[in-house]
């Protein structure tokens, strides 16, 4: 598997030093839901993850926050099987807690054309959440548009095609301990 791997963007150990300081980051903006207090005042945050991509990261990212929080997961398909562009969001299933009048916290794994993260945060404000911020671990900055706020960013890469620590390429790879690029004749005729 490693054989497919052209150059490791971002190895293990930075990844692991840049979500703890996002970690930091993010609990200092809830630092009144840091204590775990069961009496009704702090309600606390829920964590919005869009699956598949951003389970490594949400799993990391979460033992850097010592606040209280629940967890919703929904579904979005935006690069079917061996696609490697963007063929449009399609949210395919939506586990989620009530939000009204919570604050939410969506962690996505790479913010590309936007369509995702522009869907997942409507659906969101329809169903009534309150203070919605966003952390993506990756931004492909030369297409991240205007419209589509995000609050912390684990890294700013090129608009190459990237796999590991939970990003796929038709379905494989999300267990790279990095992120990299795949090599030319892995991504064969993919589009
Ligand atoms: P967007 O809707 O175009 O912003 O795409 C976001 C989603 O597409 C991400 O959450 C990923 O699941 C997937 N994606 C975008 N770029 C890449 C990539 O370089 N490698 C793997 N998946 C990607
Ligand atoms: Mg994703």
């Amino acid at each position: 598997m490693h054989d497919d791997i052209a150059e490791v963007l971002i190895s293990t150990e930075m990844l692991q030093a840049r979500v703890a300081e996002l970690g930091a980051c993010i609990t200092e903006h809830y630092r009144d839901a840091a204590e775990q207090t069961t009496d009704g005042k702090h309600e606390g945050v829920t964590l919005i993850t869009i699956l598949s991509g951003s389970i490594v990261f949400l799993s990391d990212l979460i033992r850097h926050l010592p606040i209280r929080m629940n967890l919703g997961l929904i579904t979005v398909s935006s690069y079917p099987g061996p696609a490697i562009t963007s063929q449009g969001t399609r949210v395919e299933d939506v586990s989620l807690p009530d939000v009204r009048n919570r604050r939410v916290l969506i962690v996505d794994d790479i913010l590309d054309t936007g369509g995702t993260l522009r869907a997942v945060q409507k659906l969101l404000g329809e169903a009534g959440a309150a203070d919605v911020r966003t952390v993506v671990l990756l931004r492909k900055q030369s297409k991240a548009p205007a419209d589509v706020p995000v609050e912390y960013v684990g890294f700013d890469v090129d608009d190459h095609f990237v796999v590991g620590y939970g990003l796929d390429y038709d379905g494989h790879y999300r267990n790279l301990p990095f992120i990299g690029t795949l090599k030319p004749s892995v991504l064969g005729e993919a589009k």
